[in-house]
C-alpha cells in the first residue's frame, strides 16, 4: 500500500513552500477536549483504557470523545496558539503546527485519508488507537498515526508496504458458547467443557451507542502485537483447553487486513492439522469479495457476519454512522459478503449470521424482513440472534426477555429459516438456546 500524497501540495524534491505551511495551519481546526463535570462519573476508563498523551499536550484527536460511557467529552474550538514544529514527512523537510495528531497533519497536507479502504489512501476506520490500520513508521517505529502527537525533530515516513503489521489484541481465553460462526450443533469435545479459544481485536468503525463490547473496542493502552505473536498465543490457549477451534473477534476483527492475513497464515502453518478451524466473528463492513477470497485462500474455516439491520435507518441507529453514504456502504458490503460466502463458498466456509435485537432499534417486521431474505438465499443458514442489553452509552433499555426473544425466534421461522439460535437471558445467567430443525 501507498500513500498518495499531492504533488501540488507538496513539491517531490526540496523544501516545503510557505504557501504549503500556510496551507497547512489554514487547514487545521484547532480545538481542545473539555469534560463536562455533571456528566462524568469519573469511571476511570478514559484515563486506563486509551493511550492518551496527555491534557497538556492534547491533540484533539478524539479519541477520548468516542470512548467516554457517559458522552461527558467534548471537542470544542480552542483559541490556543499552534507553534511551528519541524519534522521530516518521507524524507522531506516539513514545518508544520503544534498540538496535532500526525494524521491531522498528513490529512492537512493532503494526503488522503479514508473510513473505506481504498488505494493509495490512508484507511483510518476506528480513530482510536486499536486497529493499527492508519500505523506508519514514527520515528523508526510502527504507531497509529490517529493518535500519535507530532513532535519536534519527528520523523515520519509513509511507506510501510514491508514493515510487519501491528494490531491492539488482547483476552485470550477459551470459550464455553462460541460465537456468531460458531456451528450451533457442534459436540464439546473438549473435556475440560470448552468449545472454542478466542482473542478479541480493538478498534471498529463502528460508533455503536450499545456496543456489547465496548473495553475491548476502545482499548488502545497496551502493547499492539505482530500476526505471529497473536498466532503464537491463541495456539498456546487451544493447547491449555483442549479445543480444535481458534476464534477472532472485537471490535472489529477486518479492519487492519494485512495483519488478520498474516494471523491466519501463521495460525494455519502451527495448526496444519486437519482438526483446527480458524473462525472470524466480523460485522463485513468492509469485506469484500477480494478480501473474503484471500481469507479463505490462507486458511479462514468458519465465519460470522453480524448484519445490523436490513433497513439503512435501524443500520444507522444502531452503528451511529453520522455518514449516510457511508453508512450506506457499510450495509450494502456487509449484506453482499454473506451471499457471496453462500454463493462461492458453500459447503466449503462454514457461515453462521448474527442479528442484534432489541425492540428499541428493531420491529419484528424488520426481522421478518431480514429472515425472509436470507430464506431467499439458503433457509438453512445458521441465523443467531443475540438480545442486546443496556450497555455502554445505552442503559434506558431493557434486555429483551425471554418470551421477546421467543416471538424473534418464531418470526424467523415463519420467514422459512430452518437454523435459528438464540442468546438469551434466563434466571439471570446468559444461555444458549438452539433450536432443533
Ligand atoms: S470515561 Fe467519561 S465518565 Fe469516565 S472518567 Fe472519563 S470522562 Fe469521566
Ligand atoms: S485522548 Fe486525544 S482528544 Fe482526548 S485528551 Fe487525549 S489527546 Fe486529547
Ligand atoms: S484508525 Fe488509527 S488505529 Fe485505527
Amino acid at each position: 500500500m501507498s500513500f498518495g500524497l499531492i504533488s501540488n501540495i507538496i513539491q517531490k524534491e526540496g523544501d516545503q513552500t510557505p504557501e504549503t505551511l500556510l496551507l497547512c495551519f489554514l487547514r487545521i481546526k484547532v480545538l481542545k477536549v473539555i469534560i463536562d463535570k455533571d456528566l462524568c462519573k469519573d469511571c476511570k476508563f478514559c484515563e486506563v483504557a486509551i493511550a492518551c498523551p496527555g491534557q497538556d499536550e492534547c491533540t484533539a484527536c478524539g479519541s477520548c470523545v468516542i470512548t467516554c460511557l457517559f458522552s461527558a467529552r467534548k471537542l470544542v474550538k480552542d483559541k490556543k496558539e499552534l507553534l511551528i514544529v519541524k519534522c521530516t514527512i518521507n524524507g522531506q523537510q516539513m514545518q508544520v503546527p503544534s498540538h496535532q495528531t500526525v494524521l491531522q497533519v498528513l490529512e492537512s497536507l493532503g494526503f488522503q485519508i479514508t473510513s473505506y479502504p481504498t488505494r493509495d489512501a490512508i484507511f483510518a476506520p476506528c480513530r482510536t488507537g486499536g486497529c493499527y490500520s492508519c500505523a506508519i513508521l514514527i520515528n523508526g517505529e510502527l504507531k497509529p498515526s490517529c493518535i500519535t502527537p507530532v513532535s519536534e525533530n519527528m520523523s515520519i515516513n509513509t511507506q510501510v508496504e514491508d514493515q510487519a503489521p501491528k494490531r491492539v489484541v488482547s483476552g485470550f481465553q477459551g470459550h464455553h458458547v462460541g460465537g456468531v460462526g460458531t456451528p450451533k450443533d457442534l459436540i464439546v469435545q473438549s473435556p475440560l467443557g470448552y468449545l472454542e479459544v478466542a482473542c478479541f481485536a480493538s478498534g471498529c468503525l463502528y460508533r455503536c451507542p450499545t456496543c456489547q463490547n465496548w473495553q475491548i473496542t476502545y482499548l488502545s493502552n497496551i502493547q499492539p502485537l505482530s500476526p505471529d505473536e497473536a498466532a503464537y498465543r491463541l495456539t498456546a490457549e487451544r493447547k491449555q483447553y483442549q479445543v480444535d477451534r481458534m476464534a477472532i473477534s472485537g471490535g472489529e476483527s477486518t479492519l487492519n487486513r494485512k495483519w488478520l492475513i498474516q494471523f491466519i497464515e501463521q495460525l494455519k502453518k502451527l495448526n496444519s492439522d486437519k482438526d483446527a478451524r480458524i473462525h472470524i466473528d466480523t460485522n463485513a463492513a468492509i469485506l469484500t469479495p477480494d478480501y473474503i477470497d484471500e481469507l479463505i485462500e490462507v486458511g479462514m474455516t468458519d465465519i460470522g457476519p453480524d448484519l445490523k439491520g436490513i433497513q439503512l435507518n435501524t443500520f444507522i441507529k444502531i452503528t451511529n454512522q453520522k455518514s449516510k453514504n457511508l453508512a450506506k456502504k457499510y450495509l450494502k458490503t456487509s449484506w453482499n459478503a454473506v451471499k457471496y460466502i453462500l454463493d462461492k463458498y458453500s459447503g466449503k466456509v462454514f457461515i453462521g449470521v448474527g442479528i442484534p435485537f432489541n425492540r428499541t432499534f428493531m420491529s419484528l417486521e424488520e426481522v421478518f424482513e431480514i429472515g425472509s431474505k436470507l430464506t431467499s438465499w439458503d433457509p438453512r443458514i445458521q441465523v443467531t440472534v443475540l438480545d442486546y442489553r443496556p450497555e455502554f452509552r445505552v442503559q434506558a433499555i431493557d434486555r429483551p426477555s425471554y418470551k421477546e426473544m421467543l416471538l424473534v425466534k418464531n418470526t424467523l421461522e415463519e420467514s422459512g429459516l430452518k437454523k435459528i439460535k438464540l442468546k438469551v437471558t434466563r434466571f439471570n445467567e446468559s444461555i444458549r438456546i438452539i433450536i432443533k430443525d
